[in-house]
């Protein structure tokens, strides 16, 4: 999680590993883990590698960290060969790109993109504390916010590597893909004002239960989601209050994150189910307040940077196969800045988010040895 003890563990292992690599590292004021390994001279602009090292809940291992770490392993191979690049390589591991903590993500990589909106950091987690307070605990300061930004000119690529997360690499017998496009995303908060009461005294009729119309909430959002090919609705969290076994729920919050790749559908079955949580909301004389966490935009990969790492898996005699993202990634933030391009390792049964994903070492070692070359043979647009 975000600015927890385990995240700063995780960011303290992680610098460790990259100066091992060569690298000049230290945590940046959003808590991001950045390397840098000099090209030529020192001061050149970048190619940006990196991934998250947040994760959600019970997740698996490979989430984000499987992309920081293969990066570094390719700036260490590079360093052991004593080799520079007519460009730097800066390696970020993102400090929140899951938005479990705060239920708004990309944190780290927004602050990066100079996209953050300082208003953001007033956010609050469950326990109400909100990002800037969490940073000033954890050391940092928020002021300090607007450093963390990073010029256009500075940054010539952004790529990174990620586990899958899907079945499709697996289903084609393939150990790498390339991403087209990232699907994107809304996510929104909804609370639910009824009347909590006495679960043995007040008949069904007088009830204004605000976990019952949660429930029809939760079976209309599906049903708007199945409707659409490709298009996938989610309520992963909510919570009852009081929460006992023997009160009619009186206030009741929950979350609903939308995806798509085409942002009209996305947009449009937004609309629909706000104005259908209204409608069952008014049936059941409850009141419902949605907030809006997020909204983004489907984000395509570059097709001058998709080419050199189309050229990168052939040349490891591995078909190339094209694959779009269902999942968010940080590189959704970072192309305000830079374009972007990502590279998929096939994952065991497309079980993600979960402590069961998996991947095979061999698979590891491909995608490792693609971004190798990648990052080797890289040539910038300008060039
Ligand atoms: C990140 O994993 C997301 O897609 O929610
Ligand atoms: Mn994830
Ligand atoms: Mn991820």
């Amino acid at each position: 999680m975000f600015l927890s003890p385990e995240g700063r563990a995780a960011g303290e292992a992680v610098l460790g590993w990259m100066r091992e690599a060569g690298m000049q590292a230290g945590l940046d004021t959003m808590g991001n883990a950045v390397g840098r390994y000099e090209g030529e001279r020192a001061g050149l602009p970048c190619l940006m590698l990196g991934s998250h090292l947040d994760t959600v809940r019970d997740a698996g291992k490979y989430d984000g960290m499987l992309g920081v770490i293969s990066a570094i392993e390719c700036v260490d191979t590079l360093n052991k060969q004593k080799k520079r690049l007519p460009f730097a390589i800066e390696v970020i591991g993102f400090g929140d790109e899951e938005g479990v903590r705060f239920g708004t993500t990309l944190l780290g990589s927004r602050a990066i993109a100079g996209t953050l909106a300082p208003e953001v950091l007033e956010t609050k987690d469950p326990g109400g504390t909100s990002i800037a307070q969490a940073l000033i605990q954890f050391g940092l300061n928020p002021e300090h916010l607007s450093k963390v930004k990073r010029k256009k000119s500075e940054v010539l690529a952004y790529a990174e590597l990620h586990i899958e997360q899907g079945p499709v690499l697996e289903a084609e017998g393939l150990p790498v893909g390339v991403v087209t496009a990232i699907n994107g995303f809304s996510r929104l908060r909804v609370t639910l004002r009824g009347e909590a009461g006495h679960a043995g005294t007040v008949p069904m009729a007088l009830r204004r239960d605000a976990l019952a119309g949660a429930a029809e909430c939760i079976v209309m959002m599906e049903r708007v989601a199945k409707s659409v090919p490709e298009l996938v609705g989610t309520v992963g969290r909510i919570e009852a209050k009081p929460g006992a076994i023997n009160v009619i729920p009186g206030e009741v919050q929950f979350t609903v994150d939308v995806r798509s790749p085409l942002d009209s559908v996305r947009q449009e079955a937004v609309a629909d189910v706000k104005s259908e949580i209204a409608r069952i909301a008014a049936g059941r004389k409850i009141r419902a307040d949605i907030e809006s966490l997020q909204d983004f935009g489907s984000s395509a990969c570059a097709p001058w940077l998709m080419r050199q790492l189309e050229r990168a898996v052939e040349a490891r005699g591995v078909r190339v196969r094209r694959l779009p993202s269902g999942a968010g990634h940080d590189g959704m933030a970072i192309k305000a800045i830079a374009d972007i391009a990502m590279l998929f390792v096939r994952c065991k049964g497309g079980v993600s988010h979960n402590p069961a994903e998996s991947i095979s070492e061999e698979d590891a070692r491909v995608g490792a040895a693609v971004l190798f070359d990648f990052i080797h043979e890289f040539e910038p647009l300008s060039a």
